[in-house]
């Protein structure tokens, strides 16, 4: 069976040498927060993820950050929004992590992705949204790459792609409703953005993405949610939808949308592409991933994109380069289809 859906798999994606899907386990939001991430947990050994989880840490959080998080963590106990503050807890118990830890790698992991995500509509109206993520510690992340279906009452509310340690969703799928991405917007001193806005006890973006996966009824009240809750950093958020029109690039800011980018199918404008930079402004020459994904896409054409053509459009080099940790393809009006692949 395992055989069949590789080569299954391997036919549908023609996947690079060495891409594989990473494990796929359920969390159940009927288990307490504290609790219900120790199923998934129990398959990691603590000693390894202590480990990654000490040197991205040591990498990417300024030294000045550390003590203060320590110094305060009781205090942000209090003013994390629930229940991933809970969540925290109970990881850092399963894997004998500190409270600081657990803290820092969660909210330092907001800041530190960079991602190309893209929007689609074919010529029958149906929409597909594909995304790579970029990570600078891409080796040591692929093995902590999990596809997590949470689920409620036995049925699945929602499916989402994460790295083991981390509560918040990048990317995720309310299923046939509508998909969801993130990719950061870093904009000047992130750190203390990023204090300051947890005291006003705002969410991290990857938090409001799990909790808009929750509650939303649809592609509208995602989109709502989405542009207007307060965050605690700068980024886009790329919306798909079920039924035609259905696709947004949003750009934010702390406290609401800079610019909403909808597909105008009517218009001949059926894709949009996001990577780190404003949609009206050019990309930086040194790293310039947005137009060889237009050009892809430009090249394949509308009556041609499906799951398939958008996974070879996210290969395109530099689209797909060596910190591309993974790619996942959705359609929310087909939830079954949400695949991930770790690259290689
Ligand atoms: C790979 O992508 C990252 C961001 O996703 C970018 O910073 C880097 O410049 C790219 N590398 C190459 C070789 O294009
Ligand atoms: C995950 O939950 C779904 C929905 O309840 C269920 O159908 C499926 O068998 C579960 N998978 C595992 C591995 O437990
Ligand atoms: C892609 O196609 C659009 C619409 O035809 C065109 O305006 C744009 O210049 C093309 N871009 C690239 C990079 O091919």
């Amino acid at each position: 069976m395992l055989l069949f859906l590789q080569l299954l798999l391997f036919c549908l994606f023609t996947p690079g040498q060495g891409d594989f899907s990473p494990p796929r386990f359920n969390v159940s939001l009927d288990t307490p927060a504290a609790q219900r991430w120790e199923p998934v947990l129990r398959h990691y050994d603590a000693a390894e993820v202590q480990r990654i989880v000490r040197h991205v840490i040591s990498s990417i959080v300024p030294k000045w950050v550390i003590p203060i998080i320590e110094q305060f963590e009781a205090q942000l106990g209090l003013i994390l929004p629930q229940p991933y503050e809970t969540e925290i807890q109970g990881i850092c118990k399963a894997l004998g992590l500190s409270l600081g830890d657990g803290l820092l790698i969660n909210l330092a992991y907001e800041i530190s992705d960079f991602c190309t995500s893209i929007v689609a509509q074919d010529s029958r109206g149906n929409i597909y949204h594909v995304r790579n993520l970029d990570f600078e510690f891409s080796d040591i992340l692929r093995s902590l790459t999990v596809d997590l279906q949470f689920v409620k009452n036995g049925q699945i509310i929602y499916t989402g792609t994460t790295f083991i340690g981390f509560v918040g969703l990048w990317t995720g799928q309310s299923p046939n409703k509508f998909t969801i991405s993130g990719n950061a917007r870093v904009k000047g001193e992130w750190w203390k953005t990023l204090i300051a806005a947890l005291l006003k006890r705002s969410p991290p973006p990857s938090w409001l993405i799990r909790d808009t996966l929750l509650e939303a009824a649809d592609f509208q009240a995602a989109l709502m949610k989405l542009a207007n809750n307060p965050i605690t950093a700068n980024v886009y958020y790329i919306l798909g939808g079920v039924k035609p029109n259905e696709g947004v690039i949003i750009t934010r800011n702390l406290d609401g949308p800079v610019d909403i980018w909808p597909l105008i199918p009517m218009k001949g404008q059926w894709y949009r592409v996001e990577t780190n930079y404003d949609h009206w402004t050019t990309p930086p020459p040194f790293d310039d991933r947005r137009t060889p994904a237009i050009r892809a896409l430009n090249t394949t054409g509308q009556d041609n994109i499906n799951l398939h053509t958008l996974f070879k459009v996210l290969s395109v080099k530099p689209v797909l380069n060596n910190s591309t940790v993974y790619t996942t393809l959705m359609c929310a009006a087909q939830p079954y289809d949400y695949r991930t692949l770790v690259r290689t």
